[in-house]
């Protein structure tokens, strides 16, 4: 059937606001389910780890469960799920300990290990990520996907990818602030993360640090099962549901993008960066005469809500040469945008650029 936009719209209470929410790229509203998990698990009461007693169960079922949800978003397996607060910390505790087998004459190509995102978190841009591992591969060298921008996008799958790690992040797709690495369990069992003795020694558990944030790992468990839900008529398993309702979201996306870009490329005082074909449904954009932060400003004041800036994506930016220069406006659609989104910013942007 497809993605029922008002139905799903429906489920986010922020939505109410009248805001159009285009800052998705940056983080997405909460659908009520997902709420209600976090305050749920801390209403029926958690333990720490580990305990003999009820409570301490309910946590470590909350961190299983949340394992066995991202696995089956990103098509991995659940026992190399690495939990952390974000995907930039994991990857940098990541990397330093992937780089303690270095040696001085070791090779840096990105130092024997190939990172490449997944898709531009401001262009849009989808590379050929598995021909990509796959060279990296054939020379011997690991692969680090960076799939925060790409996973609320459409269907994972990081064994097709070639992904020897994937990152990313749950509040880009509905959930709460929670990061997570999908691996290879047999990858991370040779590899030594610092931590503390008495901590876990197992995989994936060695790589989480410190007591975490139970109550929102059950929110991430909710977010994926409400991803699993976009297209009502999905069937199967939670893994085929997701393929299913993550196409639909796709598809919805894409047909969003289209109204968008073509609205945009319409106004002669827009310029537009990026033309991938394959691409997500982000757009970044300078209208002449303005500062990106005076644009942004312009269209909050009709309640659109969008980005200016890099966004962090510091080299693309350089190389348009708008890095210093404010960046540009980035607005993202997800799976809750509609038309009356796409309609109200290219009206709000008419009356800057028209
Ligand atoms: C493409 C991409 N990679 C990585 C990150 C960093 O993710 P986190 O905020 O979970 O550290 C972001 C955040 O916006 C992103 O868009």
């Amino acid at each position: 059937m497809g993605l029922d936009v008002s139905a799903v719209r429906a489920a986010y209470p922020a939505l109410a606001d009248g805001y159009a929410y285009l800052d998705g790229a940056a983080g997405t509203q909460l659908p009520a389910p997902v709420i209600d998990a976090i305050s749920g698990a801390h209403r029926s009461g958690l333990g720490n780890s580990d305990g003999a007693f009820p409570a301490s169960a309910r946590s470590d079922a909350i961190v299983a469960e949340c394992r066995q949800a991202v696995a089956d978003l990103a098509g991995g397996n659940p026992a190399g799920v690495i939990l952390g607060p974000n995907m930039t910390t994991l990857t940098y505790r990541l990397a330093a300990t992937l780089a303690k087998d270095w040696r001085p004459g070791d090779e840096v190509i990105v130092s024997r290990l190939v990172a490449v995102t997944a898709a531009s978190n401001i262009l849009g841009t989808r590379p050929d990520v598995a021909a990509i591992t796959a060279k990296a591969r054939a020379a011997g060298a690991l692969s680090y996907v960076d799939g925060v921008h790409a996973t609320p996008h459409g269907p994972t799958d990081v064994a097709a990818l070639g992904a020897d790690f994937y990152a990313t992040s749950a509040y880009k797709w509905s959930g709460p602030h929670i990061g997570a690495v999908i691996a290879d369990p047999a990858l991370l069992e040779p590899l030594r993360q610092d931590k503390l003795n008495p901590a876990p020694d197992t995989v994936p558990d060695r790589f989480e640090w410190g007591t975490p944030p139970f109550a929102d790992f059950a929110g991430v468990t909710a977010a994926v099962d409400h991803l699993a839900g976009l297209d009502a008529t999905a069937a199967g398993t939670r893994r085929q549901r997701l393929l299913t309702s993550m196409s639909a979201a796709h598809e919805h996306e894409q047909a969003l993008l289209r109204v968008l870009l073509a609205g945009l490329a319409a106004m002669d005082k827009v310029t537009l960066y990026g033309n991938a074909r394959n691409r997500t449904a982000t757009v970044y954009f300078n209208v002449a005469g303005l500062t990106p932060r005076a644009a942004a400003e312009h269209l909050a004041e009709r309640k659109v809500n969008v980005w200016d800036g890099d966004n962090y994506a510091w080299e693309p930016a350089g190389a348009l040469g708008i890095r210093d220069t404010g960046g540009a406006v980035r607005a993202g659609l997800v799976h809750y945008n509609d038309r009356s989104d796409v309609d109200r910013l290219l009206a709000a942007v008419a009356e800057l650029a028209g």
